[in-house]
């Protein structure tokens, strides 16, 4: 039998390779998936690395067949930065320090001795040389990538991309700017609005801004208790190239130089190169299990703040929903009217890291835990976990939603089904409890009663989060 399989399947191949002629350029190997597959740091460093569209479960990125994306929703992180603050405090500034304090000859010509293979570092030049203005500010290479994302955008949806007339933004400098870059591509005139304190679009967009009992602190303790485990061999390796004692910091100021030199620079830095790939999947481990407890299933409060921007969105996309307004909307609406319609079919926000993480927990993707607690063990990784934050918090990482209105779903052709997709930096992302749609996609109406359940259970977001006054929240 399997004799006779691979026979066929080598003059499939055979007469395929004589149709293509030239054109044999494209991979028929079936080992060339796998042959091909290089290591790279870049693609596992969360929160810190430059964008890039991830493959997610394999579904295809278009619209599956006879669907058409009508309209989109899309919550984006800001561009590259030169480093966050708690990151540059606490790991990079300390290794800094101690690079300067082996230079070696005069100011005029600046060496730093005593480095040596891979840890060569007498001409190395740092890229965060004037942190008390670069620290949070987005980066000219963050520019050209925002640029580079909404062109991709723009492509994806080449018409509903000139529907957008406005869209929403952070009060930060970084998130204006990557805002302001990001729709320099689009072919229509966009006005920037900044999200202000109204409550809905706050809660939506900005929700940890605007809930006190969020903090940044759960996980600090089991990320520092990895670290302590996983920089040990790291540092027996290395320790013998450096003039100076490493200290566990020190590793993970060095890894997070990778990241932030990379997207400062636009080009991969030469510190990628220090670190194995194990040492890489040790350092992503360690912020995975952070951003796990901070933002993620870890965090009691995630699918609360997660869900207000899914309700916006279900809202939204429910006003052009099929079978659409043109029964019982009340009199003086033609067909298919929609009460206030500017035509806009593609909604934007850009905003923090840490908001994509809630939605995606909120929906329960990135999600395989059975029993949370040993879900993140501080002793060893855990590697078949799913929560893989360098797949959606790179910066320009974002979430969105899709509506796709499909054809040839059901006996009647001609008849036109709704349903929704969610995509994280490019790629579907099947919500668990329902993917039963074309290409894995959720049924419009099971995606709105899943969120309208979500908001009875999580909708709560005053009482959770303490704000008990009116006036006082959002205090950026
Ligand atoms: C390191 O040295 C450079 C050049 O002398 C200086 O500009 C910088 O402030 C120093 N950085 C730290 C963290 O000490
Ligand atoms: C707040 O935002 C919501 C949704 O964006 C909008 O419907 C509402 O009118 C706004 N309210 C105020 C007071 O601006
Ligand atoms: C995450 O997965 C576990 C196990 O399958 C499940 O019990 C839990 O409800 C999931 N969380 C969400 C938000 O779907
Ligand atoms: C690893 O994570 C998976 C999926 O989240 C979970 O089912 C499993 O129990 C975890 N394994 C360990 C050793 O913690």
């Amino acid at each position: 039998m399997v004799q006779v399989q691979c026979q066929l399947a080598g003059i499939a191949i055979g007469q395929l390779l004589l149709q293509l002629g030239t054109a044999a350029q494209i991979p028929l190997y079936p080992e060339s998936h796998t042959e091909g597959y290089k290591f790279d740091p870049l693609l596992h460093l969360p929160g810190i690395s430059p964008y890039f569209d991830v493959i997610g479960s394999g579904l295809s990125h278009a619209a599956p067949q006879y669907c058409e994306v009508t309209a989109a929703s899309y919550l984006i992180r800001h561009a590259a930065i030169y480093a966050n603050d708690d990151d540059y405090e606490q790991y990079i500034e300390p290794f800094i320090k101690k690079l300067n304090c082996t230079y070696t000859s005069s100011l005029s010509n600046k060496k730093r001795g005593g480095w040596k293979g891979p840890l060569s570092f007498d001409k190395w030049e740092n890229p965060i040389n004037d942190p008390e203005n670069q620290l949070e500010q987005i980066t000219p290479q963050g520019i050209k990538d925002s640029k580079k994302v909404g062109k991709r955008l723009l492509s994806r949806y080449p018409k509903l991309v000139p529907t957008t007339k406005r869209i929403y933004a952070d009060k930060r400098a970084r998130i204006k700017d990557t805002a302001a870059a990001f729709v320099k591509v689009f072919p229509q005139e966009v006005e920037v609005v900044e999200i202000n304190l109204n409550r809905s679009s706050f809660h939506a967009q900005d929700p940890h801004k605007a809930c006190k009992a969020f903090s940044k602190k759960p996980g600090n303790g089991e990320l520092e208790t990895f670290m302590s485990h996983y920089t040990i061999p790291i540092i027996s390796r290395l320790q013998r190239f450096s003039p100076v004692k490493l200290a566990e910091t020190d590793i993970m100021g060095l890894q997070q130089l990778c990241g932030y030199e990379s997207a400062i620079r636009g080009k991969k830095s030469d510190i990628c190169d220090v670190f194995t790939d194990s040492e890489w999947m040790a350092y992503e481990y360690a912020w995975d299990l952070k951003y796990s407890y901070m933002v993620g299933h870890g965090n009691p409060l995630s699918p609360y703040l997660g869900f207000p921007w899914l309700n916006t969105a279900s809202e939204l996309m429910s006003k052009f929903h099929a079978p659409r307004h043109e029964e019982g909307e009340g009199e003086g609406e033609g067909e298919g009217d929609i009460p206030d319609d500017d035509g806009q079919r593609f909604f934007l926000a850009f905003t923090h890291r840490e908001v994509p993480p809630f939605i995606a927990t909120a929906l329960g993707l990135f999600n395989s835990s059975n029993a949370f607690a040993e879900e993140f063990p501080t002793d060893r990784i855990n590697w078949s976990r799913s929560w893989k934050m360098a797949e959606l918090i790179p910066f320009l990482g974002h979430v969105g939603i899709e509506k796709l209105t499909c054809k040839e779903v059901s006996m009647d052709q001609k008849e036109e089904k709704e349903y929704v997709r969610v995509i994280a930096n490019s790629a579907p992302r099947p919500i668990p409890r329902c993917q039963d749609g074309p290409g894995a996609s959720c049924p419009f109406d099971e995606f709105t009663r899943i969120v309208r359940r979500g908001m009875e259970v999580y909708g709560d977001f005053d009482g959770v989060c303490g704000n008990d006054d009116e006036e006082d929240f959002g205090g950026l």
